[in-house]
């Protein structure tokens, strides 16, 4: 078959090495160079590696946990399951996990895992050290690699996808339109950090494979769950710190020096994200300024040891974390939603597969679990790659299709606001004031809104830049929509009263 893979990190190169191997005739489409993107920006490792005491059915336990209880328990299995087989396979492809003295994987802790079963490499670099050695199997095998190619559209015909249409701009010359043609598209393009105004995402993670999936009728769903994770440093562009560093024992505190996560979950820094976040949003509203992560106990030696790159950029950024706690602060960090799957990266559209960050696979439910998304890209781009040529089964079953609100805005939000025009960051801080950590029935009519009528007024996009801010668009109305529809809070996603989100906003500018 002709395979056409849509992206560049570890999901995406894993389905294109494994259908490669399996002697189907791959291309690789990437919109910057080959492995930008999320995966080589992953700090946290790849968890499924079972110490004593430990096993799949905790992993997948922690995992469901973790998920609010909306995880799909067959997607988890299937993630536990080929777990062992794809870290052997990271191990294989020359990707050098970290090793005690006698050889043995290390094993990390991150929050709301049981056990100890993460592993990492380089220390806090674990993406880029998958990054790097797929890339090189990549660029070593006959897979046929265009860079700087942007995907438009999915050509789909028949009531089936067989193609996509390109926009090049490599800089060498004016952007061109092309199309390819394929009897498989592997869509692997990554999340939508940057509808948010704060995001750990790299620049071009924009939903552009979720948009094009919606476009072309695939089922998208879960786009209300969206992780923040806990601890970004709280100055300058948005920079992680590692929830291996709260595995390794470090504390958050309060500006009494207080550990104030205790007071939401009996877990403290170790609870599930979406626990941590909300609790340090709520402290940092509080008291009026950013809480502190204090790694002071690790000391020196093992801060640079075990995580070198946080060591040198919070140096770089005029902190001494081995000497004083670090100001701290959520960010936008992961999609739980997507376009819908099967087992097998299948979408609801015959041809069209999704893996990775892109898809929804239903592992996550309402919140992932840490050191889950590496694993969830190998195992699932593995098995998309293993179903090329397969028939097609019928769509899975899906909720309600979007958009789900067709409500207008509250009255007193139309009355009481001039609508700033459209530009990206102007989204970016609607998204984060009203779609973010903490979401109000009023703030979020008020995004959709807004969102509705700067999507009436857009004009055809042309480049790269526009067709992103129109999938920034089509992507931000679809997820403020399905976060309307859903009233309660579950996992990432958070419902408060009108009037409690105004005593909370604050903190949504100390970033
Ligand atoms: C982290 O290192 O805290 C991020 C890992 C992840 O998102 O799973």
């Amino acid at each position: 078959m002709n395979v056409l893979v849509v992206g560049s990190g570890i999901a995406g190169l894993t389905a294109a090495l494994h259908a490669q191997e399996a002697g189907h005739a791959v291309t690789v489409v990437t919109k910057g160079e080959l492995g930008d993107g999320s995966t080589g920006y992953a700090q946290g490792g790849v968890a499924g590696v079972y110490g004593a005491g430990d096993s799949a059915e905790q992993h997948a336990a922690d995992t469901v946990a973790a998920g609010a209880g909306l995880s799909d328990v067959a997607a988890v299995d299937a993630l536990v399951a080929d777990g062992a087989e794809r870290i052997a396979e990271l191990i294989s492809r020359g990707v050098a996990f970290d090793r005690d003295a006698d050889g043995v994987l290390m094993l990390g802790r991150e929050a709301a895992h049981s056990h100890s079963r993460i592993v990492h490499a380089g220390g806090d670099a674990t993406g880029a050290a998958i990054s790097r050695a797929f890339v090189a199997a990549v660029r070593r095998s006959p897979i046929l690699v265009i860079e700087h190619a942007f995907v438009t559209e999915l050509i789909a015909t028949g009531g089936a996808v067989r193609g996509i249409r390109l926009l090049i701009d490599d800089a060498s010359a004016p952007a061109s339109a092309s199309a390819l043609s394929a009897d498989a598209v592997i869509l692997a393009t990554g999340g939508a950090g940057h509808l948010y105004a704060h995001t750990t995402n790299p620049a071009g993670t924009t939903g552009d494979g979720i948009a094009a999936a919606l476009r072309a009728g695939a089922a998208v769903d879960d786009l209300e769950f969206v992780q923040f994770h806990p601890t970004i440093l709280a100055t300058g562009a948005a920079f992680l710190i590692s929830e291996a560093v709260r595995g390794e024992g470090a504390t958050l505190i309060d500006d009494d020096g207080r550990r104030f996560v205790f007071d939401s979950h009996p877990d403290g820094e170790l609870a599930p994200r979406d626990v941590v976040s909300r609790a340090i949003a709520r402290r940092a509203a509080a008291q009026g300024a950013p809480v502190r992560l204090d790694a002071t106990m690790l000391g020196r030696e093992t801060l640079a040891r075990r995580f070198p790159t946080i060591d040198r950029v919070t140096r770089e950024r005029g902190f001494d974390w081995s000497t004083e706690p670090i100001p701290v602060t959520p960010a936008a960090h992961y999609l739980m939603g997507g376009v819908v799957t099967d087992l097998h990266g299948r979408s609801t559209i015959p041809g069209l597969f999704a893996v990775g960050e892109v898809a929804r696979t239903g592992v996550h439910g309402a919140n992932r679990l840490a050191s889950n998304s590496l694993l969830e890209g190998a195992v699932f781009g593995a098995r998309a790659a293993a179903a090329l040529g397969e028939p097609w089964p019928d769509s899975p079953s899906l909720s309600a299709p979007y958009p789900r609100d067709p409500a207008p805005a509250s009255r007193e939000y139309r009355d009481g606001n001039e609508r700033a025009p459209f530009t990206r960051a102007a989204l970016q801080k609607l998204m984060w004031d009203h779609v973010g950590l903490l979401r109000s029935d009023e703030g979020l009519r008020y995004a959709l809104d807004t969102l509705r009528a700067w999507r009436a007024a857009a004009t055809e996009p042309r480049t790269v830049a526009q067709h992103e801010d129109a999938n920034l668009l089509l992507l931000a109305e679809a997820t403020a929509s399905a976060a309307l529809a859903r009233t309660g809070s579950v996992g990432a996603h958070y419902r408060l009263s009108d009037a409690e989100i105004r005593t909370t906003a604050p903190i949504l500018e100390t970033v």
